[in-house]
């Protein structure tokens, strides 16, 4: 696993502590997989022997795992070393970095793909607009990205399993149109209800 160093803000350090603490809980309860028809979608648009960058990929499963069964090259990137322990164990197969995500530094299109499944939603919302800007600049022309978002605008710190979490979202419209700005057109938008909660699932292709 490769690891980098760099300081985090009040923000960002809630959310990576948070999963360091829970990451053996939130594995546990992971379980349920009710996305399957979304990342299907996703891995049908991709080349062969494509390249996808999973952000956020927590303990590895079920997305990164899924991907890699897909036959896609993986690389997983998150900031929290317990997730990424367990991430190593369930996937082996897949590349992981220990990064923040807004923090990205790969070259220019160098990615087929991209998901971010339950984790932009922990971003600092004033992240979003380079974030998306990033992920038009390391996707190759006409690649694929999902990503999972709020249902709703809100910023604020909740308890989650146990212990402090962060979360940071602006509304659907709001995310859409700044993703639209960032260069992706729109394949579809929609709401799920999934582990519990409502997320605003968006698939997208980059315009180049
Ligand atoms: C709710 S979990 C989702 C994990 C996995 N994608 C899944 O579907 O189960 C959110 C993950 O995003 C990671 N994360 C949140 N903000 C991040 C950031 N700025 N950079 C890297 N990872 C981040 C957390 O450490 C955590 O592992």
């Amino acid at each position: 696993m490769e690891r980098e160093s760099k300081v985090l803000t009040e923000k960002e350090e809630i959310v990576r502590k948070g999963y360091d603490l829970m990451a053996g809980d939130y594995h546990d309860q992971r379980n349920i997989f009710r996305n399957k028809k979304e990342l299907e979608e996703f891995t049908s648009l991709l080349p062969r022997n494509a390249n996808v960058l999973d952000l956020g990929c927590g303990a590895g499963v079920p997305v990164t795992k899924v991907l890699v069964e897909s036959g896609l090259s993986v690389t997983g990137v998150d900031f929290s070393e317990s997730m990424l322990n367990l991430a190593t164990k369930n996937v082996p197969e897949a590349k992981f970095i220990k990064k923040n995500m807004t923090e990205l530094d790969f070259k220019d299109n160098s990615f087929n793909g991209l998901t971010a499944c339950y984790s932009i939603i922990h971003v600092p919302r004033e992240k979003h607009v380079p974030l998306f800007q990033t992920f038009h600049r390391i996707l190759k022309p006409n690649g694929i990205l999902l990503i999972s978002m709020g249902s709703t605008g809100w910023e604020g710190t909740e308890e989650f399993h146990g212990t402090q979490m962060f979360w940071s979202h602006y509304d659907p419209e709001k995310t859409l149109q700044i993703l639209t700005d960032a260069g992706f057109e729109i394949l579809f938008d929609k709401i799920i209800a999934d582990v519990g909660e409502k997320h605003y699932w968006i698939l997208a292709k980059n315009r180049k």
